[in-house]
């Protein structure tokens, strides 16, 4: 052994064609962690709460052992100079060998280390992998301002997932690679890492069980199954369900777990418990009992739907208007920890929204905003094929709402103006359409009249239109408005009272316009059941909303 650590150069020479023992189980070693992370990623996306935060542990702790084998399989290269290519590999071959596997050390230690970083931004403390050895936090990063953990969050969320992709493309070559020379040059590229291996040999045991081993651990990532959820016994009406255990706490759980549970709380917020919810996020208290407008977590999921502090993040499915509303009752009450509904102090408005939220949570899926479970959708004929082909040829998308019904959702994402077309187009489809959005299509007064007259209208979106309290008054007839958002508008005080009128109106966005706090405080008054969206006192209105504001 000494004089082989002495005299590196002699490997070659004695000819030894493969790694050391010790490379090859690291290398195996690794290669079974990484498909392990792979097939744990994949299935991880199919579970929430609970059984999510076990999975998250397992790929925390696999991925720390990960990070520890490559960093011992460097320190070993660095001793034991791996055996020289086969000599029938191009110079070329060579370059690219090196270069891929650089890469992947690079992926191999950036991989974990981002994921480490990323699960102890926010969070005091270390973790523990496989549920006994003590890892600590990423050194220094608790001692960061609140506000830089969460920007950093996002950047190491987004390496983390970056390098993924980086990880699987080099995955590929590094296969393509290693088959290729083993089955089409027929060199013992291969068997050195794999000895035994015949070159050109598939039915090869050593190689079979490389496929073998892939398969069980792709069953065994397939073993923890949700656990049967501790249920709490379903409550027969609203009077008898817990306002926070029954309705806001599953809300939030459906929702915001995927980011914010004690296993992995972004923004530092984790809404497992009541206690960590009130316990709030980096930047504080998120609930502040008896006053909703002033809590962080209803400003968060009020802000339009493009800022960046709107939540839930990255698209993912928002809290229903229902929700919202029964959880700005529950917060208006004093948010209590428990209380049965039917013995809260509550006015009527609160009651309705703990109701529609309760309807909603009870029901199974949170409905999509607009669509309360419990109400039948139009029963309309299919949408015109032309109209929808025009409308997404010209930068909408149009869907149907669910499955099983020709209702339609409608949204423009374009950078030029809504044109005359467009809008016949619409109209052809104005009997399907159940939801619209409009946001910075250019659209004026005068096409306002048409919209007005789309019969099963219940989601308007027109946020930063030039439409004025003329264009506004024109939307009068749509009786079955539920949500309607007028974010960035020049609409005034003037046109609320029509507002008011809209029979069924219960949302109302209006950041950023020129209504004023005394006459939105007046309307709030008179129309208890319509939530409006809050903030809009200068001060209130959250710089980043500006920033957001594009300038077409
Ligand atoms: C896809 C991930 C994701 C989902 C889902 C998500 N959030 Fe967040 N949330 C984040 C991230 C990342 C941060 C930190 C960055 C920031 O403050 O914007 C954060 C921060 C927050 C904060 C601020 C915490 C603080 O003190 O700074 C609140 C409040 C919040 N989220 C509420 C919610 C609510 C309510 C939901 C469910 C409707 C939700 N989030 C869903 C990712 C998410």
């Amino acid at each position: 052994m000494d004089t082989y650590m002495a005299a590196p150069v002699r490997v070659g020479a004695t000819a030894r064609d493969r790694y050391s023992s010790v490379a090859i189980g690291l290398h195996w070693l690794i290669a079974a962690g990484i498909a392990f992370q792979i097939l744990l990623g994949w299935r991880m996306q199919d579970f929430e709460g609970f059984s999510r935060a076990v999975l998250l542990q397992i790929h925390k702790s696999v991925g720390i052992t990960i990070l520890l084998l490559t960093v011992g399989r460097l320190v070993w290269r660095l001793l034991n100079p791996p055996p020289p290519h086969a000599s029938s590999l191009t110079p070329l071959e060579r370059v690219l060998s090196h270069g891929v596997h650089l890469a992947f050390y690079a992926a191999l230690l950036a991989l974990p280390l981002t994921g480490w970083a990323l699960s102890s931004v926010g969070r005091p403390g270390g973790m523990t992998l496989f549920g006994f050895a003590p890892w600590p936090a990423f050194p220094l990063l608790s001692l960061l301002p609140g506000g830089v953990q969460d920007s950093l969050s996002d950047l190491f969320d987004n390496s983390h997932t970056t390098l993924v992709w980086v990880m699987l493309a080099l995955l590929a070559l590094h296969l393509l690679g290693a088959l290729k020379h083993h089955f089409l040059s027929r060199d013992p590229t291969l068997a050195r890492m794999a000895p035994g291996a015949r070159p050109g040999f598939v039915l090869e045991p050593r190689l079979i069980a490389i496929p073998v081993i892939v398969v069980a651990l792709t069953a065994a990532v397939d073993l923890p199954r949700p656990p049967t959820a501790p249920v709490r016994p379903r409550p027969r009406n609203l009077a008898s369900a817990d306002v926070y255990l029954d309705i806001v706490g599953p809300a939030l759980e459906k929702r915001c777990a995927s980011c914010h549970s004690d296993d992995e709380a972004r923004g530092g917020l984790s809404v497992s418990s009541f206690a960590s919810l009130m316990q709030g996020g980096s930047s504080g208290p998120v609930v502040r009992p008896g006053d909703p407008q002033a809590s962080e977590l209803i400003r968060r999921v009020n802000l339009p739907h493009d800022n960046a502090k709107y939540m839930p993040k990255d698209g993912k499915p928002p809290l229903g208007v229902d929700a919202i509303a029964g959880i700005a009752a529950w917060i208006r009450i004093g948010a209590p920890a428990t209380g049965r509904v039917g013995a809260l102090k509550l006015s009527d408005a609160q009651r309705a929204a703990l109701q529609a939220a309760f309807d909603t949570a009870v029901g199974g899926d949170a409905a999509p905003t607009g669509l309360p479970k419990s109400e039948p959708l139009p029963t309309v004929p299919p949408g015109d094929p032309a109209a929808i082909k025009a409308l997404e040829a010209d930068n909408f998308v149009v869907r149907k709402v669910v499955a099983d019904s020709n209702m339609l959702d409608a949204g423009f994402s374009g950078r030029t103006p809504l044109t005359d077309a467009d809008l016949a187009n619409l109209t052809k489809l104005s009997p399907q359409l159940l939801r619209l959005d409009l946001r910075r299509s250019g659209l004026m007064d005068a096409s306002m009249k048409t919209i007005g007259q789309f019969p099963h209208l219940r989601v308007l979106r027109l946020q930063d239109v030039q439409v004025t309290d003329t264009g506004v008054a024109q939307l009068a007839g749509l009786k079955d408005l539920r949500e309607l958002s007028l974010v960035d508008t020049k609409i005034t005080d003037g046109v609320l009272g029509k507002l008011g009128d809209l029979p069924r109106l219960s949302a109302l966005y209006v950041w950023n316009t020129g209504v004023t706090p005394a006459a939105l405080d007046k309307f709030k008054e008179a129309h208890k059941a319509i939530q409006v969206a809050a903030g809009l006192k200068p001060a209130d209105v959250p710089k980043e909303t500006k920033i957001m504001t594009p300038a077409n």
